[in-house]
């Protein structure tokens, strides 16, 4: 049931089978000049990683966990983590949020929520997913720290795909992460490998900024969407603390 790696860029909405019984509809719009309306195969490929690997919340675990995703896009990763129980939020760029990442959250919400209650024993209550969306600009939240404020930290689980492209923004956007973890968050960061320059200096960044990381191993991963893609697992160290002088 797999999805495989067909050609799904140019269609205005098309259904990801998240699992044998749950399609999500997605709605993406490949005619703006923007990256985060399309779907991309990193997200294809972290959507099946996290279901595949995510322990489900379910009865009174069922959204005491948060997630975080950055550079949502059209939200598959968020979404995955949705149908898993948490209690996420989706971020973007204020355009992507208005052009696919609102609608896809709102309709799918409710595709999560009917597939929750076909898979519910008889007479367990059935609560609503919790996912929203909310802006978040790396840029800004880089230059304002006090932002934090506004998102509530730390996530158990922080997502990301395919935002790893430009040299320029690496540093800032992992600045965004560790601003948002604690060392207890499972940060996953899926890409596509597509320069060594950039995945190299994304690794180093990453080290000097104090995260641990690690590939997560290839064969954990549903591949046949595009080969090329790897997820990072990275773990904020814990800071030691300076014995305070009596
Ligand atoms: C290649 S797209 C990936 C989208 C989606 N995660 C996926 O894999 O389908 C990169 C995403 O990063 C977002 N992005 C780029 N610069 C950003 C910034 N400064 N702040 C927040 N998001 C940004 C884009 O809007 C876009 O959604």
């Amino acid at each position: 049931m797999e999805d495989s790696a067909q050609e799904i860029k140019h269609l205005p909405v098309f259904s990801f089978p998240l699992t044998p019984t749950l399609s999500l509809t997605m709605t993406q719009q490949n005619n703006t000049q923007n990256h985060g309306t399309t779907v991309w195969d990193s997200s294809r490929v972290l959507a099946y990683y996290l279901m595949d690997s995510v322990k489900r919340l379910v009865n009174d675990d069922f959204g005491t966990k948060k997630c975080i995703e950055l550079g949502s896009g059209c939200g598959l990763g968020g979404l995955a983590m949705a149908a898993c129980g948490y209690d996420v939020v989706l971020t973007d760029l204020q355009e992507v949020i208005d052009r696919v990442l609102g609608e896809n959250v709102r309709r799918n919400q409710w595709e999560i929520r009917q597939w929750m209650a076909e898979g519910a024993s008889v007479g367990v209550q059935v609560q609503d997913p919790k996912a929203r969306v909310t802006a978040l600009d790396w840029i800004d939240f880089y230059n304002h720290p006090e932002r934090i404020n506004d998102f509530d930290p730390p996530y158990s689980y922080i997502v990301a795909a395919d935002c790893i492209y430009s040299m320029d923004l690496i540093e800032i956007f992992l600045t965004c992460i560790y601003r948002l973890a604690s060392p207890l968050s499972t940060i996953l960061v899926s890409l596509e490998h597509r320069d060594d320059l950039v995945v190299n200096h994304f690794v180093s960044e990453a080290k000097r900024l104090g995260f641990e990381i690690k590939l997560v191993p290839k064969k954990l991963l549903r591949l046949s969407v595009n080969e090329d893609v790897e997820i990072w697992k990275l773990k904020k160290k814990r800071v030691k603390s300076t014995p305070v002088k009596a």
